[in-house]
């Protein structure tokens, strides 16, 4: 059985006590680089993994023998590790735990309900905006290449009365969260890892 820990947005105050338990029992912690630095007080094994997630199947199916925890930030299923595991992996071989989402940690900060929230990714794409803009409540992980200034302009070109909350370094100390209007954003802004929100502006 591999079991996928959801560990949080970060810190780890927000790692749940079930997710806590399962990598305390855990012979090797499998994870990237980040994630596997935030578990400090782990004696066992840790394996860095690296960009092949079919090498990471293979792996994880001819270790399924070791107590194996793999890491993943916030929560395995929202724009993580999990939805390829759960296609790739027989069911019975997975145990998902759930995390704090960096999204759900973000919106009890604003604070926000997340009924009807339409959630959704730029990485490595480019999010179909004519779709997402016409929700009222949008959250998204982001990358490099599409994040608070692109999404910005992608409003602006549309003349969309739309906000931007930005939320960077979520649950760390530098954790900063900011409220732009489309046009006070341009290129010149830089921002951290972020999630991004999009509301109507009311
Ligand atoms: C591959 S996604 C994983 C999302 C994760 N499964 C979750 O539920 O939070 C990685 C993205 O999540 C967001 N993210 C994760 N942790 C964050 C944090 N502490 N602060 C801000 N954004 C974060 C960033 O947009 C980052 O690029």
């Amino acid at each position: 059985m591999i079991h996928v820990v959801g560990i949080g947005p970060g810190d780890d105050a927000y790692l749940t006590q079930m997710g806590s338990h399962i990598i305390e029992q855990a012979e090797v912690l499998v994870g990237a680089k980040r994630n596997l630095e935030s578990i400090t007080h782990f004696k066992g094994l840790k394996r860095e993994m690296d960009s092949s997630l079919g090498e990471l199947v293979n792996y994880l199916k001819a270790n399924s023998d070791k107590k194996i925890a793999l890491l993943a930030s916030g929560d395995p299923l929202i724009y993580g590790i999990g939805k390829y595991l759960s296609e790739h992996m027989g069911k019975d071989q997975l145990s998902i735990v759930p995390g704090i989402s960096a999204i759900q940690y973000m919106f009890s900060k604003i604070p926000l309900d997340m009924n009807d929230l339409y959630i959704t990714s730029s990485h490595g794409k480019t999010p179909n905006f004519d779709k997402i803009l016409e929700y009222s409540k949008v959250a998204l992980v982001t990358d490099t290449l599409v994040g608070p200034c692109e999404i910005a302009n992608e409003i602006l070109k549309r003349g969309l009365a739309k906000v931007l909350l930005v939320g960077e370094n979520l649950t760390y100390a530098n954790e900063k969260i900011t409220r732009f209007k489309p046009e006070e954003l341009t290129k010149e802004n830089k921002f951290d890892r972020n999630v991004v929100v999009i509301l109507d502006e009311k």
